[in-house]
């Protein structure tokens, strides 16, 4: 029988303790109710004495959660703060009064000014108060991964002996490296007498970025407990993150052996919550959960991943909720891929010959921008025959624009039959002052569904890049320019997209 590692979640005390991500109480709770649909075995839902808005937080979440969670509250050794942790998790089905005293020589030196023994005693009553309260007592030594390691397996014993359920190991400052840390916990169930009464945790923090490395190490000892954070977030570079835990855990079974219940379809889902709700970003090529955790955009790896997914993937994205792979369609993509994407898009090339010329065109492209989107395949396959079709082109533009004027615009065009017709408007804006200046010019008009604008060089003469999107009788269709002058790119983008509708509503059609 495999064993259950036990999974607890501190993103909404250790995570929000992170510089500029604090979160109100009713953020909180809507956390914790994904958390809850994760699945995690216990949610650490604050540090009750901390503030009002941390109790109120605790409390409402000890009410609302209604499946078997453990709530935790975390408490310094003393007796104000187990007695809060107490108070508000009172409405929990099931409690955890979590308490901690450092351990460390330089923490109880400098920091507590302190000696063993005493430590030991604080330890011990702090313990045995939060028993009084619930039969769930987690004892954390603070700075164990600097602590002496005779020390603290007296610590630990003397904790246990007190009531505490869970001992837990925390590498406070990211410190620690896997073997040492791995031996560490090997060295606490060896040493401590009564060790087998609690279960033994680990609570490791990122500062040299070992945070889960460290904690899979201590599973592989013997850690039966492990306390993560959705994204890694957390005091400096972060605590261990839950996501990278789990699927090490779930996807090297071979090598642990162990169960955990979180449901992992919820994974991607509780990581979008958790950057949302704190605002911070998560990191493109973050493990699991960043954007391009599931993107391939070389070829040789697009063309394995197209032949047997598992060529290039350890993991199905939908185990995290991703939904799909992404083949992302940029400079290094191939062929094959290329091919894959343009038949997706309804595009049949006739030959090799023609997906030779398609892939020619496109490297071109993928050269000029970062990614290339399904919008761009789609211009690209129909570009030629837009181009070589009559169009309209612009000829002149004026615009006048300045606070307190009200924007205007000249435009004059060449229409398809070659002849120049002139119109003039205003607009909210100079922009709008432009398009309405077209719409007098043509003979039919789009709805302007999306205009994008985004700069593809840097500095003061960057090259602005503008996407219109138009609409016409179910229509869309996408016009891009580009200039140093952003209301000339988005007069020819709008007219590159009236072109395009111009030139499909005559009955040409390229693809299906
Ligand atoms: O990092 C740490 O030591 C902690 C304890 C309070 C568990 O967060
Ligand atoms: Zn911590």
């Amino acid at each position: 029988m495999s064993k259950k590692i036990i999974i607890f979640d501190t993103t909404l005390r250790d995570g929000e303790q992170c510089p500029g991500a604090s979160l109100n109480p009713t953020q909180k709770l809507e956390v914790a109710l994904q958390l809850e649909r994760l699945n995690v075995d216990v949610i650490e839902a604050g540090f009750a004495v901390s503030s009002p808005g941390d109790f109120e937080g605790v409390n409402r979440i000890a009410k609302a959660i209604k499946k078997p969670i453990v709530i935790a509250s975390l408490s310094r050794a003393m007796p104000k703060d187990i007695e809060a942790s107490a108070k508000a998790l009172k409405p929990a089905k099931r409690k955890r009064i979590h308490t901690f005293v450092a351990t460390s020589e330089i923490h109880m030196k400098y920091k507590l000014r302190k000696a063993e023994d005493e430590i030991i005693r604080i330890a011990e009553d702090a313990v045995k108060l939060a028993r009084k309260y619930t039969d769930d007592v987690e004892f954390s030594s603070e700075d164990a991964a600097r602590s002496k390691p005779e020390f603290l397996y007296r610590v630990i014993e003397a904790a246990i002996r007190a009531g505490a359920t869970t001992v837990n190991i925390p590498d406070t400052v990211g410190w620690a490296i896997p073997s040492q840390f791995g031996s560490l916990i090997r060295g606490i169930r060896e040493n401590v007498p009564n060790i087998d009464k609690a279960v033994i945790s680990v609570h490791c923090h990122n500062d040299l970025g070992l945070a889960t490395a460290n904690s899979l190490a201590a599973v592989a000892n013997g850690a039966g407990q492990v306390e993560c954070t959705i994204n890694g977030m957390g005091e400096r570079a972060g605590n261990a993150s839950l996501e990278e835990v789990v699927m090490a855990l779930k996807v090297r079974k071979d090598l642990f052996g162990a169960e955990v219940g979180v449901d992992t379809r919820e994974i991607y889902k509780s990581s979008r919550l958790v950057s949302k709700l704190t605002g911070f970003v998560v990191q493109p090529n973050k493990a699991i959960v960043g954007s391009n955790a599931f993107a391939h955009e070389s070829g040789i790896h697009q063309d394995g991943v197209l032949k047997y997914r598992k060529t290039y993937e350890i993991m199905h994205p939908k185990e995290v909720g991703y939904g799909e792979s992404k083949l992302v369609m940029g400079k290094h993509s191939g062929r094959h891929a290329l091919n894959e994407r343009l038949k997706a898009l309804g595009f049949k090339l006739a030959d090799e010959a023609a997906l030779v010329a398609a892939y020619d065109k496109f490297k071109v492209l993928a050269d000029k921008k970062k990614e290339l989107f399904d919008d761009d395949l789609i211009a690209m396959m129909e570009d030629d025959a837009v181009a070589s079709s009559k169009k309209y082109s612009l000829e002149y533009l004026h615009v006048s624009s300045g606070t307190g004027v009200i924007p205007t615009a000249t435009v004059r065009l060449k229409t398809p039959d070659g002849k120049v017709v002139q119109g003039a408007s205003s607009g909210d804006g100079p922009v709008d002052a432009c398009f309405n200046a077209v719409d007098q010019l043509i003979p039919f008009k789009g709805k302007l569904q999306d205009y994008i604008i985004q700069s593809v060089t840097s500095g003061k003469d960057a090259l602005g890049e503008v996407k219109v999107r138009l609409e016409l009788k179910g229509r869309v269709e996408t016009g891009n320019a580009a200039s140093t002058d952003i209301i000339e790119a988005s007069t020819k983008a709008y007219l590159n997209a009236i072109n395009r509708l111009l030139f499909f509503k005559g009955g040409n059609r390229t693809r299906p």
